[in-house]
């Protein structure tokens, strides 16, 4: 089913709110290699049609190789306040109003760039998209889960003149053989500090990291989820609770995580009366953003307008944002026709 125009320009105009995005998952290739070549980088790629063409991935580790590698061009304060305001912008122009942006440092400090280069650039970006084009933003601090959890409490306690700019700790990379429980002491440090928690589990890992993410870390939500559906007791823990579940529908088909999106567990979810928010993940490797999954998922499983603005006012409650800017967005949703 393709949607009619109205509703595509409808979903344009809805406020969003986005929960889940890596901003070195923004990275274009065209401003991969812009920075390159600023850098004196050489890539392994002879143009951006040879790097689109190297986005076929198998599975989450094959797109993780590549994302890692990508990030090599990033370098100075000026590359991440460029990249982060550029997709701010694109953003901003798919009617999202908000952003809860997840940054993996240990990405950047293995390649000896500072937290300092890496936080100036993106609070720079962030103040300037709140001062040009009112976007709000919240910053998640991620841990790679498939390094040992001493290297991710050292990163915490290294981010400490940062702690009031950082809302919460998220937790991200390969999920499979890399449980939850493994940063227990990590995220309870976190909490001490008074940071909120989120972590990825249930992407492609098995259901019961959903359950020991919640169990062991103490989130407040969980970063995909889409495999809850596959235990009945999960669910009605997820549903009781009603943990907001940041699913990425595009990601979830460019990873194999499902083979159509058609077959994606987003309808069973929402008739399991979850908590259910939509998100891009990394927009530049799987074939858009906001808008473009709001309308796959408008032409996948023909929702109503109703169903969208449930969606929207589902993520614009569980973001870090501050409760007179929620209260706003959430008037502008239900008034949004
Ligand atoms: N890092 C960036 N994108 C990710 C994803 N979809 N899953 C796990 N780690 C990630
Ligand atoms: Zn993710």
């Amino acid at each position: 089913m393709t949607t009619d125009t109205a509703t595509q320009s409808w979903l344009a105009r809805l406020p969003k709110a986005e929960l889940h995005l890596h901003i070195e998952g923004t990275l274009e290739p065209a401003m991969m290699f812009e920075l390159a070549a600023r850098n004196g980088v050489k890539l392994p790629y002879a143009d951006v049609e040879a790097v689109r063409a190297a986005y076929k991935f198998d599975d989450l580790q094959s797109f993780l190789d590549l994302y890692y590698q990508g990030m090599n061009v990033l370098r100075t304060r000026a590359d991440f306040h460029d990249l982060a305001l550029a997709y701010f912008r694109r953003a901003h122009a798919d009617g999202v109003a908000h952003i809860d942006v997840m940054f993996d440092p240990q990405g950047h400090l293995k390649r000896g760039i500072t937290l300092q280069t890496l936080m100036d650039g993106l609070l720079q970006a962030m103040m300037d998209a709140q001062a040009e084009f009112g976007l709000s933003t919240s910053l998640i601090l991620s841990f790679l889960r498939d390094l040992p959890a001493e290297d991710a409490m050292a990163v915490l306690e290294q981010a400490a003149p940062w702690y009031d700019r950082v809302a919460a700790v998220g937790l991200d990379s390969a999920e499979r053989g890399n449980p939850p429980g493994k940063f227990a002491a990590v995220f309870a440090r976190a909490k001490a500090i008074g940071l909120a928690r989120t972590a990825h589990a249930g992407e492609e890992g098995p259901p019961a990291y959903i359950d020991e993410a919640l169990d062991t870390l103490d989130v407040c939500r969980i970063d995909h989820g889409v495999r809850c559906i596959e235990d009945a007791a999960l669910v009605a823990r997820l549903r009781a609770a009603q943990i907001p579940l940041t699913v990425c529908p595009l990601s979830n088909v460019a990873l194999r995580v499902v083979d159509k999106l058609v077959d994606h567990q987003l309808p069973a979810m929402l008739d399991a009366g979850l908590n259910v928010t939509l998100n891009s993940d990394d927009p530049a490797y799987f074939g858009g953003g906001m808008l473009a999954n709001f309308r796959a998922c408008a032409d996948a499983f023909g929702w109503n307008r109703d169903t969208f603005r449930k969606l929207s006012a589902n993520a614009v409650k569980a973001a870090f944002m501050p409760e007179d800017r929620r209260k706003k967005l959430l008037n502008e949703i239900r008034k949004h026709d």
